[in-house]
Order: C-alpha cells, then sequence, then structure tokens
C-alpha cells in the first residue's frame, strides 16, 4: 500500500523553492567569487546582481519566517523518528538564523552608496570602518557555516529518499 504525505502547504513551498534558488545561487556564486580569480568585469557584474538580487529577497525571507512561525509543520507521520526529526528541526531553525544573520551582516557591511537592479539607490547605514569590517567577517564566515549546512540538508533529503522515506514529497 502506498504511504500518503503531509506536504507542506502551497505557500511555505514556493517560499521554500524561491528561497533554495536565490541561497543555492548566491552561496555559492558568492563563495566561489572568493576563491576563484575571474575578470574583473565579471566580479563587478555577478557582485552587483548578487547584491540587487539578496536585498530583493529580504522582504521575501521576511514573509517566509512569519508564514513557518505562524503554521505548523506538518507531521512526519512515523517516516522519521524522534531523534531524525530533532535532527531536521535544529539544521532548519539552524539555517532560518544564519540566513537572518547574512542578510543583516551584509546590508551593514556595505561602505558605499549601492543600487538595487539600477532602480533605487540605498545609502550605507554605518559609517565606521572598523564596523563594516567586522560585519564583513561576519558574513564570510556566516556564509561559509550556511554552505555546510546546505549540503546537510540537502545529503538529508537524498538520503531518505533513497532509503524509502519520502521526505522530499512533502516539499514537492
Ligand atoms: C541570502 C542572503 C545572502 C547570501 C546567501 C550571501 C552570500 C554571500 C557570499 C557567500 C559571499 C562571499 C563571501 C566571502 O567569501 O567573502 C558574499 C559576499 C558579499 N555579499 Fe552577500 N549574501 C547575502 C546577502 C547579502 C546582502 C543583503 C548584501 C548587501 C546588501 C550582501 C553583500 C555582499 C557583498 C558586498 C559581498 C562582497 C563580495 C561581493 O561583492 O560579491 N550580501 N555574500
Ligand atoms: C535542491 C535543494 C533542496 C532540496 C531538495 C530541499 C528539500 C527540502 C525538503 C524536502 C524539506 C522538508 C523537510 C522536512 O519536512 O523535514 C525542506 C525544508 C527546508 N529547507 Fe530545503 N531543500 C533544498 C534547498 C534548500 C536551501 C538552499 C535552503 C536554504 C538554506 C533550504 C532551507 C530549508 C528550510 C529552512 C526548511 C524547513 C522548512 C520549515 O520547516 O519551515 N532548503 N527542504
Amino acid at each position: 500500500m502506498k504511504m500518503s504525505v503531509t506536504k507542506f502547504d502551497r505557500l511555505a513551498r514556493v517560499f521554500h523553492w524561491v528561497s533554495a534558488v536565490v541561497i543555492l545561487w548566491a552561496t555559492f556564486s558568492g563563495l566561489f567569487l572568493a576563491a576563484v580569480k575571474v575578470e574583473r568585469e565579471w566580479q563587478v557584474l555577478i557582485s552587483g546582481f548578487n547584491v540587487s538580487l539578496t536585498t530583493v529577497f529580504i522582504p521575501i525571507f521576511f514573509g517566509r519566517v512569519v508564514h513557518a512561525l505562524r503554521k505548523k509543520k506538518p507531521s512526519y507521520q512515523g517516516s522519521l523518528n524522534a531523534l531524525q526529526a530533532k535532527c531536521a528541526h535544529c539544521v532548519h531553525v539552524s539555517m532560518y538564523l544564519l540566513i537572518m544573520l547574512i542578510i543583516v551582516s551584509g546590508v551593514l557591511m556595505m561602505r558605499h552608496e549601492f543600487q538595487v537592479f539600477g532602480i533605487v539607490n540605498i545609502a550605507p547605514l554605518l559609517k565606521d570602518v572598523w564596523l563594516c569590517e567586522l560585519f564583513s567577517q561576519i558574513h564570510h564566515y556566516a556564509s561559509y557555516i550556511l554552505a555546510v549546512l546546505i549540503i546537510v540538508h540537502i545529503s538529508a533529503v537524498v538520503w531518505h529518499h533513497y532509503t524509502g522515506k519520502p521526505i522530499l514529497k512533502r516539499m514537492l
């Protein structure tokens, strides 16, 4: 007999996949730019695009957090044991907190005025160079930790999928 799956509601699923695309891109393209020497024009283009994209993402992420806090998560119906459910919960909460930290530090590390897709100009919030540098370091290390958690998260979903636990279907 086929096991029926309780899914996240439609809005939660849309929020998840929009966030997944933005965060996967921003994290791995950002880490790539920091690790590999690319031509100056590409560096400027990608990093300008990333700053615009992640700024537009801020209200979307805020909406996602509010929605996650208001709605109860669908039950695992025995597909995960209590320990696995606790681990999944810890990883999810850590990802939410890290994304918040990365967004806040990203905005606060900006030393100069920046543009959002050439439409809106945003002035720097902090003047102190030392503080901006501190937030830049926080942004850097928090995005490393997030990258590790994303890999753990995706590996867990794939592992559950191939061991017959339909966790992925909860988000489809
Ligand atoms: C979802 C949110 C975000 C993610 C996942 C993210 C991720 C990253 C990553 C991985 C890096 C490279 C870190 C390094 O190795 O130094 C980076 C750099 C940077 N981020 Fe973010 N970021 C986010 C939001 C923001 C926001 C909101 C801003 C500012 C408005 C911002 C501004 C920057 C800047 C200026 C850099 C320096 C390098 C560059 O210009 O590309 N980020 N970000
Ligand atoms: C291909 C990539 C991804 C896949 C296949 C995937 C899959 C899933 C699945 C199946 C769930 C439900 C898990 C459960 O019910 O326990 C989930 C939840 C979650 N995912 Fe992903 N995910 C992906 C990428 C990401 C990324 C990049 C992030 C952001 C860092 C992310 C953040 C989350 C969070 C925070 C939850 C918990 C949702 C909640 O309970 O409010 N996911 N994901």
